[in-house]
C-alpha cells in the first residue's frame, strides 16, 4: 500500500505521519510506502529517515507527477493556505485551497482511468464552510444537514473542493472522504496566519511565559478539538468502511469531527487554574474586528452524531486539552509552573 500525505510537514501533517508510522498499516494493510508531500521541508527531519518514507519536496501542483509515479492508494490531502492569509490573498487561497487540490482530484482520477486504483482521497475541510452573518442567523446546533455558507475565502474554497470531491466520488473516479476538522487546540511552535491562531496562542505563549493578544470578546464561544482527537478523527473516517449503520461511513456527506465548545473566558479561566495568575495575566484582551468578524461567524455548537456513529467523541474537557499540550510539549512550557500542572 502506497499512502500520501499531502501537507506533510506542517502542524498535522506531522502528527498523521507519526501515526501512521507507529502503526505501519493502513486498515489492516501494511504501508510499502508512505510518500510525504510539502513545498517546506525542513532539513532535519528525522522522520525523512524512516524506510518507509519518500520526501517529495516542491508545490503540489508541480510535483503531482511524483506523488503519482508509482500507484497510489490512500491520500490525505493537507496541504492548504490557512484562514487570514486566504482572506488577505484571494488568489493565493484559489491557487492552494482549490487549483492545486483540483489538479490532485484529477491525477487521481487519471489514475483509475488508466486501470489503477481508485484511491481513498480523504481531505481536510473546515469548520469554516459555516458561516452567520446579516440575514444569516447562526443555528444553535448545528449538523451536516445545516446548509454550509461560507463567510471567508477559506471556507468558500474549502467548499469548492468539498463538492467536487463528493462529485468525483458519485462518479467512480476516487473514494472521497471529507473531514470537516474543528479549531485545532493547542497548537504548538509559533504563531501560523490563521484567523483562529489565538485560540492556541492565548495557551501556548502564556505556558511559555510570554505575553498574548486574545483578539476577540471573552464570551465569544468556539469549537475546539485537541491535537490528539483531531488525527484520530481524520483515521477513523478515511478507515472507515462504508455502508449504511453503526461504524460505517454512509453516503456522501462529510464528517464534522467532534467538536467541544467552550467560551474563550473559559479558556482563559483553565489557564489560570492551571497555570496560576501570573502566567494567566500574560493575556491582554484587545478586540480585533477583522479576525473577530471571520472567527465569529464560525458555529460553536455542533451535533455529533455523525461522528459518534464512527466511535468518535469530542475531548472531555478543556482542561484535558491543556493537560495533553503539557505532556506532549513540556519543552515549550515554562519550568516554575505550580506543582501539578
Ligand atoms: N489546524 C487547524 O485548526 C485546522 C482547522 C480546520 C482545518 N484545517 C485544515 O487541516 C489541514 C492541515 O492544517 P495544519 O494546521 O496542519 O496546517 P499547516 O499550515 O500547519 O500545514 C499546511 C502544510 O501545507 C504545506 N503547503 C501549503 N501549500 C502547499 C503547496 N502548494 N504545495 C505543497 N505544500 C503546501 C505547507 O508548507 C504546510 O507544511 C489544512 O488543510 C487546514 O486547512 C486545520
Amino acid at each position: 500500500m502506497r499512502v500520501v500525505i499531502t501537507g506533510a510537514f506542517g502542524f498535522l501533517g506531522r502528527l498523521l505521519a507519526a501515526a501512521l508510522l507507529q502503526t505501519r498499516t493502513f486498515d489492516g494493510v501494511p504501508i510499502e510506502r508512505l510518500v510525504l508531500a510539502d513545498r517546506a521541508v525542513p532539513p532535519d527531519a528525522p522522520v525523512a529517515a524512516d524506510p518507509l518514507v519518500d520526501v517529495v519536496h516542491g508545490d503540489l501542483t508541480d510535483r503531482l507527477d511524483a506523488v503519482f509515479a508509482a500507484p497510489v492508494d490512500v491520500v490525505f490531502h493537507l496541504a492548504a493556505a490557512v484562514s487570514a492569509e486566504c482572506e488577505a490573498d484571494v488568489d493565493l487561497g484559489m491557487r492552494v485551497n482549490v487549483d492545486a487540490t483540483r489538479a490532485l482530484l484529477d491525477a487521481a482520477r487519471a489514475q483509475s482511468a488508466t486501470g489503477g486504483p481508485v484511491a481513498r482521497v480523504v481531505f481536510s475541510s473546515s469548520l469554516a464552510v459555516y458561516g452567520s452573518g446579516p440575514g444569516l442567523p447562526q443555528t444553535p446546533v448545528v449538523s451536516e444537514a445545516t446548509p454550509s455558507v461560507p463567510r471567508s475565502s477559506y471556507g468558500t474554497q474549502k467548499l469548492i473542493c468539498e463538492h467536487l470531491i463528493a462529485d468525483y466520488t458519485r462518479h467512480g473516479f476516487l473514494d472521497g472522504r471529507v473531514v470537516r476538522l474543528m479549531t485545532v487546540s493547542v497548537r504548538p511552535g509559533p504563531p501560523n496566519a490563521a484567523a483562529s491562531g489565538f485560540l492556541s496562542g492565548i495557551i501556548r505563549e502564556p505556558l511559555a511565559g510570554l505575553p498574548a493578544i486574545c483578539p476577540v470578546r471573552p464570551d465569544l464561544r468556539v469549537a475546539l478539538a485537541s491535537p490528539r482527537r483531531t488525527v484520530q478523527g481524520m483515521l477513523r473516517v478515511a478507515q472507515a468502511e462504508r455502508g449504511a449503520g453503526p461504524g460505517r461511513l454512509d453516503g456522501p456527506m462529510p464528517v464534522n469531527l467532534p467538536a467541544l465548545t467552550v467560551s474563550v473566558a473559559d479558556m482563559l479561566a483553565t489557564l489560570r487554574q492551571t497555570a496560576g495568575d501570573a502566567v494567566a495575566d500574560l493575556v491582554t484582551v484587545t478586540p480585533d474586528p477583522a479576525v473577530e468578524a471571520i472567527v465569529a461567524s464560525w458555529p460553536a455548537a455542533f451535533d455529533n452524531t455523525r461522528a459518534a456513529r464512527l466511535g468518535l467523541a469530542p475531548d472531555p474537557s478543556f482542561l484535558s486539552i491543556v493537560r495533553d499540550y503539557l505532556t506532549d510539549h513540556a519543552d515549550a512550557v515554562r519550568t516554575d509552573l505550580p506543582d501539578g500542572t
